[in-house]
């Protein structure tokens, strides 16, 4: 089952990121980098093509209250997003324990630099110490190596590969991980 998850007024902090609400007056930075041919592909969705495209996903994040900016201290830019999302598969065994699946975008500009496992991680603390998960999923298709490596990275396991619908109607195959609380 779902863990209920709403994101008012946390703020995460790590060495190099804030991670907070989406706002506003994050569009241009948040246009800048969906526009990008090859980021939102990876991630199931089309390169933006406006900036009122990317207005309409802006509002959707800020009403949703599920998905992080990553902002990247160093320029105060939202360079990335991370977003706990509601369960798109069972996992036998735990259909009675809390979960979400965490998905993350980050901007081509910031890509090597080890940023998007270090905001996933920032995540993980919070999903369990504060939100309540028993468990996590993160899930990728299995051509998405750069995702794979911030799933190994985050300590993520396999369960299961299968076929996944995505927001545009299209179907892809999809490789599921799970994490658990630690000491459940
Ligand atoms: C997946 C993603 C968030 C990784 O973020 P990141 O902060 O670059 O992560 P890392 O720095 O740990 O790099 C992960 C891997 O990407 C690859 N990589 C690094 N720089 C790269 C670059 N400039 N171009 C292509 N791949 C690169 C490397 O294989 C790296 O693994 P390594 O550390 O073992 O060398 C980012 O690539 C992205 O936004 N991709 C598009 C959206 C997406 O795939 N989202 C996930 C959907 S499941």
């Amino acid at each position: 089952m779902n863990a209920e998850i709403n994101l008012t007024n946390v703020l995460l902090e790590t060495d190099r990121l804030i991670l907070r609400e989406w706002e506003e007056n994050d569009l241009n930075d948040f246009f800048e980098y969906a526009s990008v041919d090859g980021v939102g592909q990876m991630a199931g969705w089309q390169p933006h093509k406006s900036l009122e495209e990317s207005a309409t996903i802006l509002k959707m994040f800020i009403d949703g209250r599920k998905t992080f900016a990553v902002v990247l201290k160093e320029n105060n830019k939202a360079i990335g997003s991370v977003g706990i999302e509601k369960l798109s598969t069972e996992i036998d065994g735990y259909e009675n324990m809390k979960g979400r699946e965490v998905g993350y975008v980050l901007s081509k500009d910031y890509w090597g630099q080890g940023l998007m496992p270090e905001a996933v991680k920032a995540v993980i603390n919070y999903c369990f110490e504060t939100a309540g998960c028993d468990y996590l999923l993160c899930s990728c298709s299995p051509q998405n190596t750069q995702s794979a490596r911030v799933i190994e990275k985050c300590g993520f396991r396999f369960v299961l590969e299968k076929v996944r619908k995505l927001t545009d109607g299209s179907t892809r195959a999809a490789r599921y991980h799970i994490l658990d609380k630690p000491n459940r």
